[in-house]
């Protein structure tokens, strides 16, 4: 996408389309009665009566047959009262200026950034929140239909009207547009089939990932995984004729490979639920059980382009979680690669299984504090619904600063208590050291509690996005389906995190 860095008067416009915010008392904003003496008096008239939509998130789009022969069509963007607009919902208004873009095909257009304003929402604010809202709404799931004569549409370029600086204004765009990218390609390996996306069709794309962004990488294979002893991969693994693969990449920004942040996702390309199989329709959707996979590689593509200076270990654990005779069974008694033994109780609760593996690995190539990101438990979504992230923590100061970099996303993070009885649960088993289901009251907890059993002293944050990372129905900032949820809060975070709390 071209972001076009000549700042336009409204005579210069040269695109069809010019995007214009409208707020409850347009007159304070600065160029207002400008753009009233160029578009015409009838505007003013048109927002008294309504004709022109000022509320929030309302869209009105009007023919424009003035002077400049170019334009051809205005879209006003409601914005309400914008002394209570916050840049979450601004964020969210360009998400649907995006849907409405790709409705109307609209490749190349012009937006006036002073119109959007809204203190403390400066042009620059307004500049990346545009680019990550409206990539974020022109967002459309790839799909295999062999009827379809729908044309791939791309932004193509992006023209302004500001009087700010438009170098400035050039390089917030290219941020947010970086983040929604990162974003939409998390999107796409979620929604992708689990038949073309397995465990070494992800491992091919972090490779190529790897290659792009210049990290070191290194995929373990099946053998290397036996070699090792990764028991807690290899039983989920057990059913499956896929072969599992232990992801690796590494981000290093400072001569010495220290302070690292660990991002640990899990990576089940498709939850049958094992032996303690799913019913059919809890089945549908679990394509989708590599979210957590998806939202760490996302994260690294942003950390690949913003290159932030931190250091990153990146451990994704990708496996099926099948059935055959020699898949894994309830009362099985596994050893991970920690050397901890479990009873499993229940092969559905293996993405556990496949982190405690993935965890230790990330710990052992030096990571200092850690994240992991999983889509665990149907019990988050019974607590908190289709909208929260829920999380557990044992570093409040380093919790504290992952909520920071949340409310700055707009991607909802509530922490869950984790409790000694809880942990009593996790490790109560007569075979081994630990049991994989406690039980279904507060489940959440226990998934991810038994992550946390394998963490060895470091400030630890564990997001379960069993609800969040899959949308069931469109909104505001992209479609049903893969949301890429957590793909900014976890770049946000690593960009922001200063070394206090590492
Ligand atoms: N992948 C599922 C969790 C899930 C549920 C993700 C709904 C997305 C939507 C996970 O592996 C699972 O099956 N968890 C079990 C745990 C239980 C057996 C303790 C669950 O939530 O029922
Ligand atoms: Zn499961
Ligand atoms: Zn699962």
């Amino acid at each position: 996408m071209k972001i076009v860095k000549e700042a336009k008067t409204f005579e210069q416009v040269n695109t069809e389309l010019l995007i214009v915010g409208v707020q409850k008392n347009c007159d304070h904003i600065s160029g207002w009665s400008k753009f009233v003496s160029f578009y015409g008096e009838s505007l003013e008239e048109w927002i008294r009566s309504g004709d022109i939509n000022t509320d929030r998130k309302k869209m009105t789009k009007i023919p424009y047959t003035g002077s400049n022969k170019k334009l051809k069509r205005v879209l006003f963007v409601g914005l309400g009262d914008t002394k209570t607009l916050t840049e979450n919902q601004l964020r969210e208004t360009f998400g649907l200026v995006g849907k409405e873009l790709r409705n109307i095909k609209a490749c190349e257009f012009t937006i006036w950034l002073e119109s959007f304003t809204a203190s403390p929402i400066d042009e620059n604010d307004i500049a990346y929140l545009f680019a990550e809202g409206a990539r974020l709404g022109f967002y459309q799931i790839p799909n295999y239909k062999t009827t379809s004569n729908e044309i791939d549409l791309y932004m193509d370029a992006v023209h302004f009207v500001t009087e700010a600086d438009i170098d400035e204004i050039a390089a917030s765009f290219e941020v947010g547009k970086i983040y929604a990218d990162a974003v939409n390609e998390a999107r796409n390996l979620v929604n992708l089939p689990p038949n073309l996306l397995t465990a070494t069709e992800l491992a091919n794309y972090a490779e190529k990932l790897a290659k792009q962004y210049d990290f070191e990488v290194e995929i373990l294979d099946k053998a290397q995984l036996e070699e090792l002893g990764m028991g807690g991969i290899l039983s989920v693994n057990k059913g499956s004729k896929e072969e599992p693969r232990l992801i690796t990449l590494k981000y290093q920004a400072t001569e010495k490979w220290e302070g690292v942040i660990g991002l640990v996702g899990k990576g089940v390309t498709y939850d049958t639920g094992g032996y303690s199989i799913k019913p059919k329709t809890g089945m549908v959707g679990m394509k989708g059980d590599m979210g957590g996979a998806a939202a760490v590689l996302g994260a690294m593509k942003i950390i690949g382009e913003i290159r932030p200076n931190k250091n990153v270990v990146a451990v994704i654990g990708s496996t099926d979680n099948m059935i055959s005779g020699e898949a894994f069974k309830p009362d099985d008694v596994i050893t991970t690669y920690s050397g901890k033994t479990v009873e499993v109780l229940n092969t559905d609760a293996e993405g556990r299984l496949v982190l405690a593996d993935a965890v230790t690995y990330a710990q052992q190539q030096g990571a200092s504090s850690l994240i992991d990101v999983a889509t665990l438990t149907g019990g988050v979504i019974t607590a908190l619904g289709f909208d929260k992230t829920g999380a557990l923590t044992n570093n409040e100061a380093f919790f504290d600063a992952f909520i920071e970099a949340s409310i700055e996303t707009g991607e909802f993070v509530w922490g869950m208590p984790l409790t000694e009885n809880d942990k009593k649960r996790i490790r109560k088993s007569d075979v081994a050291d630990l049991n994989n289901s406690p039980g279904r009251d507060g489940h959440m907890i226990f998934g991810g509690g038994f992550v946390g059993e394998f963490i060895e002293n470091i400030p630890w944050i564990h997001l379960d996005i069993a609800g969040t990372s899959d949308a069931n129905q469109a909104h505001d900032l992209g479609p049903k389906g893969g949301t890429g949820v957590m793909v900014r809060t976890l770049a946000t975070f690593v960009e922001r995190l200063g070394e206090a709390v590492q």
